[in-house]
């Protein structure tokens, strides 16, 4: 998968169906080609095109360096700026040498996709002789994923200290052509709207400074030819395992090349770096794809399932769950929650989740975040009993927290007001009237893995909703030296993957679910640990199918919580079948969060029709292959996608519309990935046509006189 070719110092990296190419040239590592999958010896190609800089050799901003630094005549973005001890940060990275390694090495205190047994790992050794500087490049191929991943280590060889004030883990040069550009863009409740427009010449970029991947921008960027939709076209894309603050951006070469990078965010990112340390970057992971978008999300559903989700709920039926928060909000006691749980398990229902509200003296969101302990009032015979009884209806429990929060009003802030991130002497800005814990502290951190143990110690709990309401400001650690201020946030994501690392791996068997304010942290960083996250505060079916067709992009339906809520709906008024409300739900980890107490006999009917769709059909839904057919934000009326089982057996087609029209024009919807000469039933029918008919002549949507309907259509193979 990855060989050397001493002669012409080129490096090929082969996954299933990309090549990725480079050159030592003149001791410099420059990149030569990202695409389609290339024989070795072709790639002769493309090295009379970099042997033309020979004539050029003081033109370095032509060179595609696979990591640009402030060197010679290099004017372009940079992915590494180190400032040694005189205060400059030019950097001349050479060559030392390289190793090919079997499989992967895990990541010094992050998240990073793991191997088993199918993969090979190039490492790069790049030395600047002057600082002593050793940067080593770490590239994974894979057998049977099409991702690469590629992460960097910086190590201070020298006696002197350093300070890095900026790291981009990856950085490839694009050919040069006219692109479109796709990111996932939104806002509380309106999470990973896909925007797409045309790639401008000059520089792009998408940012975090939250201290979190955000609601605002995903950590996720497909580069593509202006032709590429779903189905067809050249599509390059990067996200990364990291859940904070991040860089994403795009600048144009001299020779008209885009230069994609992704990594920390300078502007809340430094680095010290005292003599003999190293610092290791987050890991990137990187996404060709001939086969246009859809292509682009198969291959990154496929190994978001496989080599970032880990442990016993990898590949297992995810509970079908009912929540409470919706239904009571804070307003309930052991009773309340029974009821719903009751009429949760009737429907077939198989977990409760008990959601904020049940610690400390919790009535609203104004204070005791930070006493994990059991609100007497509300249960006053604890969470133990209250497991039992949930489980003898055949419910497991589940439990939500915010553990990296503290509101002013709670006893650990009384006794520990320095434990929050903050600025001495300016406001302790709140959000949700609360503060964040300095996660980066030892103490905290141990605190939190104590206090988040003993509840789950305490009662049969089998999932943890694992909520973050809110993003960092006045984002320093009070313990931190003035040098050291800027390292805070990172310093938060370590001491948070430490604690998360900790509880995971001591409770094996629980499900954990993220969370943040909804989905102000779907990222593969929080994916490593937690392989779901709710999806969106935003249930309103509607709106849901834009969110979960956005998220899709890149993440896997098994890893978006989705759930049935009430109507008038509580975000947006807004009123929608309750058939249409489980078929939206039912494209991600299905779930209600009403109160179910209060259904009418028809809904509930309904309900149970519903759970027990989804028990047929889980497994097609989670581990399928799933493929966008008509993008809402491009068809002024229509949503659908589909899911093709494992063994290509089972076609799942969801179609969504909003409008009933007047004399409405024929709409088909075309299915995709099936096999041409293969035959399909559809289920209920004895209606039996071709993969090939069923993608080139389509479905007809059928006619309804009702507003957001939905349709859920089931084929088999025969
Ligand atoms: C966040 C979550 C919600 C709910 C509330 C509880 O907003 O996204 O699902 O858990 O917190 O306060």
């Amino acid at each position: 998968m990855i060989s050397f070719t001493p002669s012409t110092q080129v490096f090929h990296l082969q996954g299933e169906t990309y090549s990725y190419f480079m050159q030592v040239r003149n001791g410099i590592l420059t990149h030569l080609y990202w695409g389609d999958k290339l024989p070795d010896a072709d790639i002769s190609l493309l090295i009379p095109e970099t042997k033309a800089y020979a004539s050029f050799d003081s033109d370095y901003n032509r060179l595609p360096y696979e990591v640009p630094t402030q060197e010679k005549g290099y004017f372009s973005q940079r992915a590494l700026n180190i400032l040694n001890a005189q205060g400059d940060d030019v950097l001349s990275l050479r060559y030392q040498g390289h190793r090919i390694l079997p499989g992967k090495k895990a990541l010094p205190a992050l998240p990073a996709a793991y191997a088993e047994n199918d993969a090979e790992t190039l490492e790069i050794d790049l030395r600047d002789d002057l600082t002593h500087v050793l940067v080593t490049l770490s590239y994974t191929v894979y057998q049977g994923f099409d991702v690469l991943c590629r992460s960097l280590q910086i190590k201070n060889e020298g006696t002197a200290p350093l300070r890095i004030a900026n790291v981009q883990e990856a950085c490839v040069f694009l050919p040069k052509g006219e692109y479109d550009m796709l990111h996932l863009k939104g806002s509380h409740c309106r999470e990973r709207h896909v925007l797409r427009s045309a790639l401008p010449r000059g520089s792009f970029s998408l940012d975090s400074r939250r201290g979190a991947s955000g609601h605002e921008n995903n950590p996720f960027l497909a580069v593509m030819e202006r032709n590429a939709d779903e189905h067809k076209g050249q599509v390059y894309a990067m996200t990364h395992v990291y859940s904070g603050s991040f860089r994403l951006s795009v600048d144009t070469s001299i020779d008209d090349r885009p230069i994609m990078m992704l990594g920390m965010n300078p502007d809340v990112f430094s680095w010290h770096l005292e003599a003999g340390e190293s610092f290791q970057s987050p890991e990137a992971l990187l996404v060709y794809s001939a086969q246009g978008l859809n292509g682009m999300s198969q291959r990154f559903h496929k190994f978001i399932r496989k080599r970032i989700c880990r442990g016993t709920w990898r590949d297992a039926p995810r509970p079908i769950l009912v929540n409470n928060w919706e239904a009571t909000y804070f307003g309930f006691n052991e009773e309340k929650l029974l009821e719903i749980a009751r009429r949760g398990a009737e429907i077939g229902c198989e977990l409760f989740v008990m959601d904020d509200g049940w610690f400390g003296k919790r009535d609203t969101d104004n204070c005791s975040l930070g006493d994990w302990v059991v609100d007497q009032k509300k249960l006053p015979n604890g969470l133990k009993p209250l497991g039992e009884k949930l489980n003898a209806l055949g419910l497991q429990f589940g439990i939500w927290f915010e553990p990296e929060m503290v509101s002013p009003d709670s006893e650990l802030y009384r006794a520990h007001p320095d434990w929050c991130l903050h600025v001495d002497g300016r406001d302790r800005t709140q959000a949700r009237q609360q503060l964040i814990l300095d996660m980066g502290r030892r103490e905290v951190q141990d605190y939190i893995i104590q206090a988040v143990c003993s509840v789950l110690e305490s009662a049969n709990i089998t999932y943890v909703k694992w909520d973050m309401n809110r993003n960092m400001t006045e984002a320093f650690s009070c313990v931190l030296p003035a040098h050291r201020k800027l390292e805070s946030q990172h310093r938060y994501m370590l001491g948070l993957y430490r604690v998360l690392e900790e509880i995971t791996s001591r409770f094996p068997h629980v499900l954990f679910e993220s969370c943040s304010g909804g989905g102000g942290r779907f990222d593969c960083g929080m994916l490593y640990y937690m392989p779901q996250t709710w999806t969106s505060d935003d249930t309103d079916a509607y709106e849901r199918i834009g969110i979960q067709y956005g998220t899709s992009m890149v993440y896997p339906c098994s890893a978006m919580g989705a759930h049935v809520s009430v109507v008038p709906n509580h975000q947006t008024n807004r009123i929608t079948p309750f058939e249409t409300r489980c078929n939206v739900a039912l494209g991600g980890n299905f779930g209600f969060e009403l109160d179910l107490s209060k259904l009418s006999d028809e809904d509930t009917q309904k309900a149970k029709a519903a759970v027990q769709l989804v028990k047929e059909l889980r497994t097609v839904l989670q581990q399928g292959t799933f493929s966008r057919l008509i993008d809402p934000s491009r068809h002024d009326n229509l949503a659908s996608w589909q899911f093709v089982s494992e063994d290509e057996d089972q076609v799942v087609v969801c179609l969504y519309q909003r409008r009933v029209k007047p004399n409405m024009q024929p709409e088909r919807v075309y299915l995709a990935n099936l096999q041409p000469h293969a035959r399909y039933r559809l289920e209920g029918t004895e209606e039996v046509y071709s993969g090939a008919a069923l993608m080139h002549i389509g479905l007809s949507v059928p006619h309804t006189w009702r507003d957001y309907e939905s349709w859920v259509f089931r084929f088999r193979k025969v």
